[in-house]
């Protein structure tokens, strides 16, 4: 079911063997929860020729136990001390090296161990892979994204139009819940979210969302799918009880945003998918990383759209986001300062 979602939205052209144009992919991380999984998924997606598998735990045996699977492209698995080695060449590079939560925690209380690993990771890929575009999966997103692109200015590689950070699972969560909620079927109901990826900072505009027209007026049933939206990571932390957080629902959703972006590198046009990225929308007010719809195309960020018009309501998630939005983003800048 996962991967006919994911090729669905491939062309039919993509499966012939004369002109596609194929990427490879590096995971950094490919050895853990959403690693494996998302790599799975990857293999599994005609667009990718080579996927370039890359942990400080495990990524070689993964790579051998994928690199079975009768899909057309080739695998190959990196030590710890070969992250040069699975860099080289890649087009596209995603990332979810890092910990995840515990019951009680908050994504601000990874920042700690995640943000060293991802600057880490940006250094090597600034001098190994400086054009390639990258997709930030690691927590806390609000902050780990402004850490790379901080690392990658310092470096002077930084292109904002190639580096994106994964808020997709909010958006298939919004879709889900709202389908829930409304009896539709939630491949065919689609919210966008903005914002960023942590509690008051994810913000779905279902007042833009047609299913959602019978749900705004009732307030009850809107602030409880509003909240479900932006605390549904900790129904699954919560579940997995120490175990973690999503992992199967992120490596969907990470390979969604990944099979979206391959087809606009190829050339696809009229991608739009809300993603976090430096963004003008909220310059003046001093935030620099906002995710809204975006139009990804060959040479990734196309275009950022406007919010469009909002409700009263979405007014005042906005308002209590902002600050939030803020103080996350200074964090990971002063980090990587
Ligand atoms: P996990 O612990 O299962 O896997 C993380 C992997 O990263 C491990 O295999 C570990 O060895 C590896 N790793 C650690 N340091 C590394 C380094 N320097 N280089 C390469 N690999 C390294 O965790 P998980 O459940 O896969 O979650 C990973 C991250 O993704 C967490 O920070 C989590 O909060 C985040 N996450 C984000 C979203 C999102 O929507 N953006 C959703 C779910 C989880
Ligand atoms: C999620 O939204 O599921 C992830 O960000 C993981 C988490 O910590 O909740």
């Amino acid at each position: 079911m996962l991967a006919r979602t994911t090729l669905r939205a491939i062309p039919r052209r993509a499966f012939s063997t004369s002109a596609p144009r194929q990427t490879k992919v590096a995971v950094l991380g490919a050895g853990g929860g959403i690693g494996q999984p998302l790599s799975l998924l990857l293999k599994m997606n005609p667009l990718v020729s080579s996927l370039s598998l890359y942990d400080i735990r495990g990524a070689p045996g993964v790579a051998a136990d994928i690199s079975h699977i009768d899909f057309p492209g080739e695998v190959n698995g990196y030590p710890a001390d070969k992250l040069e080695d699975a860099l080289t060449g890649a087009e596209v590079i995603v990332i979810p090296a890092g910990v995840p939560r515990k019951p009680g925690m908050t994504r601000d209380d990874l920042f700690n161990t995640n943000a060293g690993i991802v600057r880490d990771l940006a250094q090597a890929i600034s001098k190994t892979a400086p054009k390639a575009h990258v997709l930030i999966i690691s927590n806390p997103v609000n902050s780990t994204v402004p850490i790379v692109a901080s690392v990658f200015e310092k470096a002077g590689t930084f292109d904002p139009k190639r580096l994106f950070g994964v808020t997709t699972l909010d958006v298939v969560r919004a879709s889900r819940f709202l389908a829930t909620v409304a009896g539709t079927n939630p491949q065919e109901t689609h919210v966008p979210v903005v914002g960023g990826h942590s509690g008051v900072t994810i913000i779905p505009l279902l007042s833009q969302a047609k299913e959602a027209k019978g749900i705004i007026g009732d307030k009850e049933t809107y602030d409880k799918l509003v909240y479900r939206i932006q605390y549904g990571g900790d129904e699954v932390v919560k579940a997995k009880d120490g175990a973690g957080s999503a992992t199967l629902s992120m490596a969907f959703a990470g390979a969604k945003f990944a099979n979206s972006l391959l087809r606009a590198l190829k050339g696809e046009k009229g991608i739009v998918v809300p993603t976090f990225v430096k963004s003008p929308l909220f310059a003046k007010e001093g935030i620099d990383f906002f995710s809204s719809n975006v139009e990804l195309g060959p040479n990734g960020v196309e275009k950022i759209h406007e919010l469009g018009q909002i409700s009263p309501a979405e007014e005042e998630l906005l308002k209590a986001a902002l600050p939030e939005l803020k103080k996350n983003i200074e964090k990971g800048i002063k980090f990587a300062a």
